[in-house]
């Protein structure tokens, strides 16, 4: 009752309460825990940052092999869910099916749904980060035709990524260890933004009392849309595009200010951060070491740089406050490592996943309310039903 607060986009709402992470948009902070992004970027692993950020603090050396074992005991996928992914065809996006399977694993792990109690809880969480992996990987070998392959046991989390996609029927992938590290930093960098619009989507699901894997399903749809995690694809697509068409960046430039175009310059802008986004500026670095070390010379470097250098002393981009975000150079990382495009939204779902449980888990820990915005009507007052003369 009383007055409603209209706020499209819920631009200045808090929706809850949270102590995962720490967003200051004015100064470019970003904080798990308290830890800075920039010291776990560097220092830390993706498996030590998830379980910081899902259980509150830093493991102790024991606690993170123990981690990483019981996630090893859940690896395996039941065979059912293959024929599920076989309905689809190959050229369905990875998102939707990723979507689609992690709804579907409500099926196969009845006792992770709603994760009653503190075993089912911490057995629901080295679920969800064992088998999500694998079957985010399964939507690339889906694609291409590929057999699928099974988790290794004897490496590594982020090992396992590039192996489950790539591994040969001759022997496992064997990655570049400075592959691994620039994964490993991506994944962490992506891991929490506390109530970004996959996130509160995950919430709002789960107030309702909705199961862990739906919750998490529905997050992957709302992460797919390209103001969202589809804008790492969208960038990667939009600089081909301007090296296909000769390098203009000046005339993509053009278009992303003209009013009446709806073109944006994707992986500009964001809603929180009105400096920087700290992120983009660790990535940045990264893309530059990770071209460097493995000898690729990417001319979509090049004009990303460009663009950035251009839109960073331009009126338009400038007086609204719009800076490279995390999607602008992720994408020429992943391209480097040979990871096709349309699977960039699925790299930043694995790098998500470990927010989105971590905030189902606080949600529910904290009994938050069920997620039901008010509206104001603007429709039709009271009509009289007509009679249908015939
Ligand atoms: N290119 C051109 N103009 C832009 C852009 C852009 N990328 N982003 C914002 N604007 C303009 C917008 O037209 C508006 O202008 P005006 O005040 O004249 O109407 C002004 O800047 C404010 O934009 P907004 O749409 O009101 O801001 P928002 O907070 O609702 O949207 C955003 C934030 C990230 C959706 C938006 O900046 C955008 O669409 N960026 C491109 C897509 C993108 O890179 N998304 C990734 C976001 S970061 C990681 C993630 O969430 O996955």
């Amino acid at each position: 009752s009383g007055v409603i607060t209209l706020d499209p986009g819920y631009k200045n709402s808090g929706a809850c309460k949270s102590e995962i992470t720490f967003l200051d948009g004015e100064l470019g902070i970003l904080r798990y825990r308290g830890y800075s992004i920039e010291e776990l970027a560097e220092k830390s692993h993706f498996l030590e940052v998830s379980y910081l950020i899902i259980f509150g603090e830093l493991p102790s050396a024991e606690r993170l092999v123990q981690f990483e074992n019981d996630i090893r005991k859940f690896t395996l996928v039941s065979e059912e869910m293959k024929i599920i992914l076989d309905g689809f065809p190959r050229t369905a996006h990875p998102m939707g099916v990723l979507s689609a399977l992690t709804s579907a694993l409500t099926a196969f792990n009845p006792k992770s749904v709603n994760a009653e109690n503190e075993k089912e809880m911490y057995d629901a969480v080295c679920k969800t980060m064992a088998k999500f992996l694998v079957i985010a990987t399964w939507t690339y070998r889906k694609s291409m035709g590929y057999p699928l392959n099974y988790y290794d046991n004897t490496i590594g989390y982020v090992e396992n990524f590039m192996d489950l996609m790539f591994k040969l029927p001759t022997g496992p992938y064997a990655a570049n260890p400075v592959v691994i590290d620039a994964l490993d930093k991506l994944f962490i960098l992506h891991a929490d933004h506390e109530q970004n619009c996959s996130t509160s989507t995950v919430r709002m699901v789960g107030s309702s009392h909705a199961g862990l894997f739906a919750s998490i399903s529905a997050g992957v749809s709302a992460l797919w849309g390209p103001l969202h995690g589809g804008a790492n694809q969208a960038v990667l697509e939009m600089l081909e595009e301007i090296h296909k068409s000769g390098g203009d960046a000046d005339k993509y430039m053009a278009k992303a200010k003209d009013k009446n175009d709806p073109f944006r310059l994707m992986g500009f802008g964001h809603r929180v951060y009105k400096n920087f986004d700290p992120r983009a500026r660790i990535i940045k670095k990264a893309a530059d070491e990770v071209l460097n070390t493995l000898g690729v010379d990417d001319p979509i470097l090049a004009i990303a740089k460009k663009l950035e250098e251009a839109a960073l002393v331009d009126e338009y981009f400038v007086s609204r406050k719009l800076y490279p975000n995390v999607d602008f150079y992720s994408g020429i990382i992943y391209r480097a490592l040979g990871i096709p495009t349309d699977m960039f939204t699925v790299m930043f779902a694995i790098g998500r996943l470990p927010g989105w449980i971590a905030q189902w888990k606080e949600m529910r820990e904290n009994k938050e309310p069920i997620g039901r915005p008010r509206q104001i009507y603007t429709g039709h007052p009271l009509r009289e039903y007509p009679k249908i003369v015939s």
